[in-house]
């Protein structure tokens, strides 16, 4: 069976596919999917903040998102994400692909195996390995791997949080990957996330230009809006049409997942 590719466009990005909008309703609630078009592919896009914006990092419905994608039969999730960054090797402009998370957001929904059907999931390695590896080879300027720690926000971090962070190897920061890619590997959807660094999160210095504020996350999207796009699209090219991700949850208990009702 082909692979279908779904495409989750972050802060920046929420109109990266156009196309056919669909209310998929889940067992969760209702989530907006765009089926459409993108690097000459079919492909289904959520807009993780919604269309213009209006929804903040702790209120995204992840479970909602994923649940529908993997209705539609998705395998492959591409995401983007804006980071701050914490290491001058990796600049504001600069992109990479994470390859680890560090978990610090609390109270969102986060799992989809917590009644009836328990199951662990495997999550040493959070991204899909083979994923990262068609990304890196397209894209030779952007970072091979990097530590994302996730924070709750949607506050940016006081200067000590981003020492904490430097100091314990966390290279990138971020508000949305948790728990999006959890809850994608457990239906079974292996995730390679574009990292954007948009600024120095708390900042190097004192009254650092690049400190994290939104003004400056939108710009420095805006600036580099093109080049993601086109890296996006390079890494969609790179996906096999027989692209199947690690087999980290038994088909059974997918199955069981996806054959709840949904809320009406
Ligand atoms: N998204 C973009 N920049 C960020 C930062 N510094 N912290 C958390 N999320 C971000």
């Amino acid at each position: 069976m082909a692979s279908i590719v779904g495409l989750i466009g972050g802060t920046g990005l929420g109109d990266l596919v156009d196309g056919d909008i669909r209310h998929v309703a889940t067992p969760y609630g209702s989530a907006e999917i765009i089926v459409g078009e993108f690097a000459g592919r079919s492909v289904v896009f959520v807009a993780r903040h919604g269309a213009g914006h209006t929804v903040a990092p702790h209120r995204i419905d992840a479970r909602s998102n994923l649940w529908a994608l993997a209705s539609m039969g998705v395998r492959a999730v591409v995401s983007t994400a804006a980071v701050g960054s914490l290491r001058s090797e990796l600049p504001p402009e600069s992109l990479a692909i994470p390859d680890q998370l560090v978990d610090r957001t609390h109270g969102r929904p986060d799992t989809f195996y917590d009644e009836e059907t328990v199951r662990h999931l495997p999550f040493a390695e959070p991204f899909c390995p083979v994923l990262r590896g068609l990304a890196t080879d397209a894209l030779p300027d952007a970072a091979p791997r990097a530590t994302v720690a996730v924070i709750q926000g949607p506050r940016f971090s006081t200067a000590a949080e981003s020492r904490l962070f430097r100091d314990s190897g966390v290279d990138l920061v971020n508000m949305t990957l948790c728990p999006e890619v959890a809850l994608a590997a457990e239906l079974g959807i292996g995730t390679v996330t574009l990292a954007i660094v948009t600024d120095t999160d708390s900042g190097n210095f004192a009254d650092d230009p690049d400190a994290a504020t939104a003004e400056l996350v939108f710009r420095r999207l805006a600036t580099v809006r093109g080049r993601v796009v086109e890296a996006v699209g390079r890494i969609v090219e790179a996906i096999p049409e027989a692209y199947a991700p690690r087999p980290l949850i038994d088909d059974e208990a997918i199955a069981l997942i996806l054959a709840r009702p949904a809320l009406r």
